[in-house]
């Protein structure tokens, strides 16, 4: 292991083109369409240096929208068939599969969701909840403030992953995010310019309370207040859609409102006796004029809970909230679930709101800002999770994806040069949730200009995540982490919270009993998964601790005990960061990226070692069992 850390000179963002290290040329100002885009992709790839580039030909058929056809009859020419967006796709595709040396898809390649969204979690004053890679790129002191240019090479990488809509604000609205649809509206109209040409459409995270803070936008009622955001009030329903109609008159693209309600102290309906099927089909009706979506987080739960009261279950709480609205909200109105019951944690199983609801619209949320998943300092990709998240909940369930941005002003956009990959990565699976794991992140690198590293980098990339698991939470058990940061151990700093959050850990068992003799969440999965986790003996090794309370003694299908296991898992956790590190630090990567992996790995090389005695010492202590092994616990 190094001793010190070699400190990095600035490099300023425009030499970090993330998965665009092909595309060198800045995007001229003037491109207006993204057939304009396309063409001007096409051309420039073929101008530099590369002499044998097919020349592109492009044959607009609006019929397609986003679709696109790829069709090579002969070596030298590629002709793109689409819409004005599926041409920009598909020109993409083409030179991806060229730099990749892949064969061009066959046949229509038409996108799985057709709302393929980035949530940013960013605020006006230029902060970013949960953000690791710097500050907001485009708002700064309370309003917007960015680098058009870098704005432009940003509408260049989402489009290109085919990511179409950019939420631009947190879900957590402050008082001057709420100005986005008021005083500051003509602002974030020009930012909805910016972005148009790339076909990503704007999405505004707004405050259910809204008429009661922002002036009235109908300019025959005065400039006045409301005193009260009841969704059944005529005043109010007239509010929003004096709001909707002038947002609409300055973005006419708008993709539509995205609303955390009721939630971790957040206003809702709830307050006036109304439910959210009431609260978002009013807001949804004032958006359905301008086909706009009203996209709906359920994301609820009791944040104010008693650790004492042991009946009370967090990941229960969506579906018990919202199965029984199944069938009642407006059809412009998308219900975005988080991927599991809980929160973003290492691992959890599917949301059973995602597997349940079958009447009403359904985005699932991922996260690829790494709350939980180690700050973009620890390395986490992905793809491995998705692949299983999709297969195991069935692509069709859901009709749109969104996930928490990972991006920030850092120059390298991602602060881990390797989180762009997640970034990348969640654009692929959005197109097509069918795609491998292993040809998505050799793809990332491939554009990504580490082909010389190419074999033993995509190793290290797809062990990562499981990796990061064994170190941090076992099999399943979540909220080990530092409450509040969410980085590095702390097993009981959650546990007398209000947060919903525990892991009931004593001396003789650690876990929750979820099956239907316990809190009752396996009763909210379809019966056959409900059968295969109901029974620690079959239920898959990842959720054990998530379903079941468990006995120290519990024998593992391995043959091991549960707390041998939790101790091995650590240990080779830890020393498999190790050999990461090792096997990073030999790479022929570029100067700049070499320095900030290593200076990340050291990071997480200190961090693997804190979780990995802190939490081998917590169970040993408790439990007072030996390490079979007898490798050193800490008392
Ligand atoms: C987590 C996260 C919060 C965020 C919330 C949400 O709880 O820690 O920062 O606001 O999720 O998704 O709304």
């Amino acid at each position: 292991m190094k001793e010190t850390i070699q400190m990095r000179e600035p490099i300023s963002w425009m030499e970090y083109p993330a998965w665009l290290e092909a595309f060198q040329q800045p995007l001229p100002e003037n491109l207006a369409a993204p057939g304009e885009i396309a063409a001007f992709e096409a051309e420039s790839f073929a101008g530099e240096n590369r002499k044998n580039s097919p020349s592109f030909c492009f044959v607009p058929d609006e019929t397609l929208g986003e679709s696109y056809i790829l069709e090579r009859d002969d070596p030298g020419k590629i002709t793109v068939r689409g819409g004005e967006q599926g041409i920009l796709y598909g020109t993409y595709e083409a030179l991806f599969d060229l730099i990749c040396e892949k064969p061009l898809p066959e046949g229509i390649q038409t996108p799985a969701y057709s709302l393929r969204m980035l949530d940013s979690w960013d605020n006006p004053d230029g902060t970013i909840e949960r953000g690791y890679a710097g500050r907001s790129l485009w708002f700064e002191g309370g309003c917007f403030s960015y680098d058009p240019v870098r704005i432009r090479q940003l509408g260049r990488m989402l489009a290109s992953t085919g990511i179409n809509v950019l939420c631009i604000n947190n879900v957590n609205v402050d008082a001057s995010a709420r100005s986005l649809i008021g005083d500051l509206l003509p602002e974030t109209a020009g930012f909805a310019r910016l972005l148009r040409p790339f076909g990503i459409r704007l999405m505004i995270s707004v405050d259910f309370s809204s008429p009661m803070a922002i002036d009235n936008v109908n300019p025959d009622a005065g400039r006045r207040a409301l005193r009260t955001a009841d969704p059944l009030d005529e005043e109010v329903s007239m509010w929003w859609k004096n709001c909707a109609a002038r947002v609409y008159e300055a973005i006419p693209d708008l993709a539509g409102f995205l609303v955390k309600a009721d939630s971790e102290h957040r206003p809702g309906p709830n307050t006036y006796g109304r439910s959210h099927a009431q609260g978002a089909n009013m807001l949804a009706a004032a958006l359905a004029p301008y086909g706009g979506k009203l996209v709906w987080r359920a994301f609820v739960y009791n944040c104010m809970q008693d650790w004492r009261d042991t009946g009370t279950d967090r990941p229960c709480a969506a579906y018990d909230l919202y199965k029984p609205l199944d069938g009642q909200f407006a059809d412009n109105v998308i219900l975005q679930v988080k991927n599991g019951p809980y929160d973003f944690q290492v691992r959890e199983p599917v949301s059973p709101l995602l597997l349940g609801m079958q009447k009403t619209n359904l985005a699932a949320e991922l996260q690829l800002t790494q709350e939980y998943t180690g700050h973009q300092i620890d390395l986490f990709v992905m793809p491995p999770l998705w692949r299983e998240f999709f297969d195991r909940m069935g692509k069709e369930k859901i009709s749109a994806v969104a996930a928490v941005s990972n991006l920030g002003r850092d120059e390298n956009w991602t602060g881990h040069p390797f989180a762009a990959c997640n970034l990348f990565a969640f654009g692929q699976y959005a197109w097509n949730p069918n795609r491998n794991p292993e040809e998505v992140i050799r793809r990332w690198i491939r554009l990504s200009g580490y082909r010389k590293a190419e074999e033993k980098l995509t190793a290290v990339l797809l062990q990562s995540s499981r990796i990061y698991e064994k170190y941090t939470a076992p099999l399943g058990l979540c909220w080990m982490v530092n409450p509040g940061e969410h980085y590095g151990p702390s097993p009981w700093g959650y546990e007398f919270q209000a947060w919903g959050t525990y892991n009931r850990a004593d001396r003789n068992a650690v876990g929750i009993d979820r099956t239907a003799s316990g809190t009752g969440l396996l009763k909210q999965y379809p019966p056959e998964l409900a059968l295969q986790y109901e029974d620690p003996s079959v239920c898959p090794d990842e959720y054990l601790l998530f379903f079941h309370r468990l006995p120290y003694s519990f024998l593992m299908r391995d043959g091991r005990t549960l707390i041998q296991r939790i101790y091995d898992d650590h240990f080779e956790g830890y020393n498999e960061v190790l050999r990461m590190q090792q096997t990073l630090s030999e790479l022929d990567l570029p100067e700049r990226d070499r320095l900030a992996v290593e200076e990340r790995m050291q990071m997480q090389i200190h961090n693997a070692r804190e979780w990995r005695d802190v939490i081998n010492t917590f169970f040993h202590r408790l439990s007072g069992v030996p390490d079979q092994y007898g490798r050193k616990i800490y008392n």
